[in-house]
């Protein structure tokens, strides 16, 4: 299936090919988030910080979303993601979530590896929007700034990568996981997390945040 979804990349270039078939290979965070989304059907998908899209496209192909809305500040990467979604339900919206947001309500809203890139504020506001917009559940893959050699490794990467990387954002800002679970659970969300590093060396985590009334 991820081969599937991979060649729909085909008509954006050789590099972007590559890279979306790579990521959907050897980052654990598209299985992990299939798996759960074949046990509960994720229906109408946010994808905030949605990048070039591969996760919403995979979730589609998989008939495991009824539609997914991909928002991201990069326009190139959401044309990539909707020639990619080509005869899906899927849409894009330019939006820097820096900036006041307004967003449509959601089954699942999806946060992979985006707050980490915001500033405080930003993560903040991202965050209560998300809350609001969420009717079932919110899915967030950040950094653990708390696991010792793993973490010290990839915020050291990602601060490498930052000014290079065309997926970066304006800070490497991971919070600390107990700030993120609080302001969760606040808005009414039952929490739960897993490591989502799989083979890697590095910290990431996924944190599953259901409604709980
Ligand atoms: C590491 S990539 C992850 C992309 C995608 N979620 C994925 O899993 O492949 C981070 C994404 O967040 C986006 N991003 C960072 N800061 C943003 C902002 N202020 N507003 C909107 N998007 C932002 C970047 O453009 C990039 O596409």
């Amino acid at each position: 299936m991820f081969a599937r979804v991979a060649r729909r990349y085909r008509g954006c270039g050789r590099g972007i090919y590559g890279y979306v078939a790579s990521k959907l290979t050897f980052d654990p965070v598209h299985r992990d988030v299939l798996a759960l989304a074949d046990e509960e059907h994720f229906g109408n998908v946010l994808d905030l910080g949605s990048g070039r899209g591969q996760l919403g496209v995979a979730l589609l192909e998989a008939g495991l979303a009824s539609s997914v809305v991909g928002m991201d500040r990069r326009i190139r990467h959401l044309a990539q993601a909707c020639h990619a979604a080509g005869g899906l339900p899927y849409y894009a919206v330019a939006q820097d979530l820096s900036l006041p947001l307004a967003v449509v309500s959601a089954t699942t809203v999806l946060l992979i590896d985006v707050l980490y890139q915001l500033a405080d504020d930003a993560q903040h506001a991202t965050l209560l929007a998300a809350c609001r917009a969420a009717q079932d559940r919110i899915l967030i893959r950040t950094l653990d700034p708390d696991r010792g050699v793993r973490s010290r490794l990839s915020v050291g990467v990602e601060r490498m990568m930052h000014p290079v990387s065309p997926h970066s954002g304006a800070l490497v800002n991971p919070w600390k996981l107990p700030r993120l679970l609080a302001l969760l659970t606040e808005r009414g969300f039952a929490t739960s997390i897993t490591p989502c590093w799989g083979r890697t060396p590095f910290a990431n985590v996924l944190i599953i945040g259901r409604r709980a009334m």
